[in-house]
């Protein structure tokens, strides 16, 4: 079963409130939620104030993608804040393990995400901790940015990883993700689709969710 994440970062901030309403009526699984410290990546976006104000409002599990360095600094803010999940990138700390081992420490779900350039080596150690992989599938920092289709084989080797471990996490997938890409992705083994200008594109939010859920 698919689950999709509209992402907030396409959505109108000045009525937030009645955007999260939307995708939640309109079948969304999650809500992802983009943190930007313009030093990972050359955008700012939102910090812990925002999730805190969000959380009260929606029923759906907030995903909480951070594109910062020094993760581990936020992390309990956050964790306190109301999110359900944090997603790390590896490329973002050096020491990943304890990374992980912080935001489960807050009772959160622990996610890694890798840039399109970084391969999945860099989780051999780790895989067994997380509840989900955030693949990449843009470069991370802007909404509406273009599927890179080289990001497709890491997919799918690393649903074989899971697979032969027996492990059951999620695999997520972030960036041009639409109504021409998403069966590409879900083919190759994932099974979480972030979507930001794709469900906030539209009006018809319903038509928007339906046509990735496959
Ligand atoms: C990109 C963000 C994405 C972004 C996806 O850095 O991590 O979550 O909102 O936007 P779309 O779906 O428009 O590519
Ligand atoms: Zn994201």
């Amino acid at each position: 079963m698919v689950k999709i994440a509209p992402s907030i970062l396409s959505a109108n901030f000045a009525k937030l409130g009645e955007e999260i309403l939307s995708v939640e009526q309109a079948g969304a699984d999650l809500l992802h939620i983009d943190v930007m410290d313009g030093h990972f990546v050359p955008n700012l976006t939102i910090g812990p104030l925002i999730v805190e104000s969000i959380k009260p409002i929606t029923k759906l599990p907030l995903d909480v993608h951070l594109m910062i360095e020094n993760p581990d600094q936020y992390i309990e803010h956050f964790a306190k804040s109301g999110a359900d999940i944090i997603s790390v990138h590896a490329e973002a700390t050096n020491h990943l393990h304890r990374t992980i081992h912080l935001i489960k420490k807050f009772g959160v779900k622990a996610s890694v995400a890798i840039n399109p350039a970084t391969p999945l080596d860099q989780l051999e150690y780790v895989l067994d901790d997380l509840d989900m992989v955030l693949i990449m599938t843009v470069n991370p920092g802007f909404g509406g940015q273009t599927f890179i289709p080289a990001t497709l084989p890491k997919i799918r080797k690393l649903k074989d990883i899971i697979n032969e471990r027996g492990l059951s996490l999620d695999i997520e997938v972030d960036g041009g993700i639409n109504d021409k890409t998403y069966q590409s992705v879900i083919g190759a083994g994932a099974n979480v689709l972030v979507a930001g200008s794709f469900v906030f594109g539209q009006n018809d939010r319903i038509k928007a969710i339906t046509s990735l859920k496959g």
